[in-house]
């Protein structure tokens, strides 16, 4: 690629891409592409979905390899499902396993009552019992599903599908692949490994043993020769951060965490788990391959190789702003409460914290089961920690939001290790990072690294809302907590 990092740094807009790719100076720097108004939505489907949350039998290690007995939604190990704005879910969630779950919708702006968090948002989904989801997503673009309590063991056997809504696309690419990593923890004779341990859950978590995508091992994908590739790209793992780039070809990002950004030239892209990035990719001429790699891990991991076939295209400038503008509210910064939070090691005591409680809050009532609590913290979110131990009942809100009034939250990481921190229901604008530089964009999950601090704004919407590290074994052990918005 014909970029280096400074330029990239200066955030080049896509016209400049343009250019450079037709050949001419980088230096010449046009105004920003401005991205176009999405048109308004009308209509829509009513989709019904059935997951069917059970333990199956499947292959991870191969076609030769034993069977592992997976917890899936679906008789798919990965079920990917594409609906477009505008249309209306209704998912009926059916629990035949032997402990109680629910469905997360990551990233997308649901009514409270349908986010999903057991205890909190809704009743836990017993076993043999249902729940039904309904909802229409107000924004397009990439996102995923994944239950909320005991989230290691029970994404760690499977318990995840992707989610992509149409519907951002001025120009539509011509082709659309879905790459979403993940690792396992399985032993050779295809069982599971213990999904937390003490080591991991105390620093940055606990790895898998075989790397995966789409839940099988890297696979060739066929992309059409001089086309425009759109890669959605999740990291799904429980912990592992990875940085993405593309060796090979061209690219640009061209929306994070599902939201439509001006497009910049990727060169790598540091991801902590549940973050998401859509690429466009000029795929190169006939016969020839480029690939998505992981630049994180000590040896670049292949995530995919991309052949290329089908007809030689005629050359045309490579332009990524095929995406329409995200249409998130925004928040007024002149206007905006500052609340501070930082991301430390265990410290407060829960007793401590709970005797916050106003005495006839009727969320003081609730008590957690073990599947929502782990026997001790490590971590925390300005000095309180998630439920733990003989102490089950829900902690008491880390704040009393206004709906419809605008924060600006200031995060700050007192810790070693990299924290990717997600809050519920809202997408918030990333207003600035000390460590890592990015251009300013939307997002549902922001990667803070060590020692950073990070700025984020929004609008607050009513209810009840997680705010979490999604490293699965840190907000298991601590580092987890929630908002009231009324
Ligand atoms: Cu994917 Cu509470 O989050
Ligand atoms: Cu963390």
């Amino acid at each position: 690629m014909g970029y280096n990092r400074r330029q990239i740094l200066k955030g080049l807009g896509a016209a400049a891409l343009a250019t450079a790719a037709g050949g001419s100076s980088l230096l010449a720097r046009p105004a920003p592409i401005v991205l176009p108004r999405r048109p308004p939505v009308q209509g829509g489907q009513i989709h019904d979905w059935h997951f069917a949350a059970a333990e199956r039998s499947m292959r991870l290690l191969g076609p030769n390899g034993p069977e592992s007995t997976v917890w899936t939604y679906s008789d798919a190990l990965l079920p990917v499902k594409r609906i477009r704005l505008g249309d209306t879910i209704r998912a009926r969630l059916e629990n035949s396993l032997g402990e109680h779950t629910a469905i997360h919708w990551h990233g997308i702006r649901v009514p409270n009552t349908m986010d999903g968090v057991p205890f909190l948002t809704q009743p836990p989904v017993m076993k043999g019992e249902s729940f039904l989801y309904e909802f229409t997503p107000p924004d397009p673009g990439t996102f995923f599903i994944h239950p909320h309590c005991n989230e290691s063991g029970q994404t760690g056997r499977g318990m995840s599908g992707v989610l992509i809504i149409e519907g951002d696309e001025r120009r539509p690419a011509d082709a659309d692949l879905v790459l979403a990593y993940k690792d396992w923890r399985l032993a050779d004779d295809g069982t599971w490994l213990p999904f937390e341990t003490p080591e991991g859950a105390s620093r940055a978590g606990t790895y898998g043993t075989i790397r995966a995508v789409n839940g099988i091992a890297p696979q060739t994908q066929a992309v059409p020769a001089g086309g425009n590739v759109r890669l959605r790209i999740l990291n799904l793992d429980s912990t592992r951060v990875i940085e993405v780039g593309i060796d090979g070809a061209e690219a640009a990002i061209i929306a994070i965490d599902g939201n439509a950004v001006t497009p910049f030239p990727l060169e790598t892209w540091r991801m902590g788990p549940a973050m998401r990035i859509d690429v466009l990719v000029r795929a190169p001429g006939p016969g020839k391959t480029f690939k998505v790699i992981d630049y994180f891990s000590s040896e670049p991991w292949t995530l995919a190789t991309c052949a290329a076939n089908g007809p030689a295209r005629k050359a045309r400038a490579f332009d990524p702003a095929i995406l329409y503008e995200a249409a998130i509210p925004r928040a007024d910064l002149r206007d905006a409460e500052r609340m501070s939070f930082s991301f430390s090691a265990a410290s407060g005591s829960i007793a401590e914290a709970a005797a916050a409680w106003a005495p006839d809050d009727p969320l003081a009532k609730i008590l957690l089961d073990g599947l929502c609590v782990r026997d001790t913290s490590f971590w925390a979110i300005n000095k309180t920690s998630w439920a733990a131990g003989q102490n089950r009942q829900l902690p008491p809100p880390l704040g009393l939001l206004k709906a419809g009034q605008s924060y600006v939250f200031e995060l700050m990481n007192a810790t070693p290790h990299h924290h990717p921190i997600h809050l519920h229901g809202h997408t918030f604008e990333v207003l600035s990072t000390s460590r890592l530089e990015r251009p300013r964009h939307f997002a549902d999950t922001v990667l803070l690294q060590p020692k950073e601090r990070i700025e984020i704004a929004f609008v607050a919407a009513p209810g009840n809302w997680m705010f979490h590290c999604h490293v699965l074994e840190h907000l298991e052990y601590g580092m987890m907590g929630y908002f009231r918005v009324a």
